[in-house]
């Protein structure tokens, strides 16, 4: 069914697998030596990482995370959830944390601080986009700058729905006054 509060597309499916296989080859040229270990954030990561990995040419290891921090609602909570706690498989390993958007921090400094307390050797982390207004805010491969706007697609979500969209759209929500 349309819905005309998506009409807006922010970065359409051929771009967004542009930028991929391009953060794919720098990956794989920078961390050359090693095994990554790749943890998709989910739920929002998961797309993301599956088409990335896919354009990582080294041997790579897989363990999925999920944290959330948001619920149904588009402001953090400022409480991250970790609804399956930290494998131990983790020891060790240099971790590359994905996930598919940078917005107040919270998940990937919570992540990064809890994976090195668990006897992870790196954490290098790489988020699809990085809202305008986390600017200042480190993340080692970012795939595109974005406004600051609420987008759902590929991943991202509204009180889980539009995961499933393959471009990445401003969702238009009139604030309560
Ligand atoms: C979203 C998104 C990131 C996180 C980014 O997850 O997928 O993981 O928020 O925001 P932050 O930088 O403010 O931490 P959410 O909590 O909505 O869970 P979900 O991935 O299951 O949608």
């Amino acid at each position: 069914m349309k819905d005309d509060r998506l009409s807006r597309i922010l970065l359409d499916r051929a771009e967004i697998q542009e930028r991929i296989r391009t953060l794919g080859e720098q990956i794989s040229l920078e961390m050359r030596g090693l095994t990554p270990c790749i943890m998709p954030i989910l739920d929002g990561g998961m797309i993301f990482t599956s088409d990335l990995i896919r354009q990582i040419s080294l041997p790579i290891t897989l363990i999925p995370i999920k944290a959330s921090s948001y619920g149904k609602e588009r402001i953090s909570s400022g409480r991250l959830d970790l609804t399956w706690g930290v494998s131990p498989l983790v020891r060790d390993q240099d971790i590359l944390l994905v996930d598919d958007i940078l917005d107040t921090g919270l998940t990937l400094t919570k992540l990064s601080s809890t994976l090195l307390e668990s006897g992870a050797r790196s954490v290098r982390t790489c988020v699809l986009l990085r809202k305008h207004h986390a600017a200042h805010l480190h993340s080692d491969y970012i795939g595109f700058e974005i406004p600051n706007e609420f987008v759902v697609g590929y991943g991202l979500d509204h009180a889980g729905q539009h995961r499933n969209l393959p471009d990445i759209r401003c969702l238009e929500i009139e604030e309560k006054a």
